[in-house]
């Protein structure tokens, strides 16, 4: 991975490989295919492979939802997890960032910074992708 100091332009790289922002410059491939395009003109399959966890989950993750309907939507969006399958998947996303089941009714209000963290990253793992980038 790459680092530098703050303001450096690690998220705006991000936001790039994530197809967030148009590139003007440059090129971005991943498995040897080009991705230098916005997620709008990315493949669904695509967009799944790469995931972010966001610096700020609260500006990124929706406050109107509550946990376990910000991490069903990657299925909705992503992955063919049977309906009836999702909540027992959620909650191993839960419990894999050391949250439990009691967090799914919860709204990001109702929940401290690093536990809004930890559901962006779950959130990130929901789709299965093959990459996360932290930023
Ligand atoms: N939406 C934007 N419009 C204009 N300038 C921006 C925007 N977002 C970031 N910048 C500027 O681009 C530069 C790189 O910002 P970026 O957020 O990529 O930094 P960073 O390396 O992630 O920093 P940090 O380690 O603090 O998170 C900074 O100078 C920032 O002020
Ligand atoms: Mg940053």
């Amino acid at each position: 991975m790459w680092g530098g100091g703050s303001g450096c332009g690690k998220t705006s790289l991000a936001r790039c490989i994530i197809g967030l922002v148009d590139i003007n410059n440059g090129k971005i491939t991943f498995n040897n295919t080009n991705i230098g395009m916005i997620s709008q003109k990315r493949s669904i399959e695509l967009c799944r492979k790469i995931q972010m966890v966001f610096q700020n989950p609260e500006a990124t993750l929706n406050p109107q939802k509550t946990v376990e309907q910000l991490l069903t939507r990657p299925f909705a969006l992503y992955n063919p997890v049977p309906k009836k399958e999702r909540r027992k998947r959620v909650i191993e996303l839960l419990e894999s960032v050391k949250l439990g089941e009691r967090y799914l009714s919860r709204f990001l209000h109702e929940i401290s910074g690093g536990e809004k963290q930890r559901v962006g990253i779950a959130r990130a793992f929901a789709a299965n992708p093959e990459l996360i980038i932290c930023g």
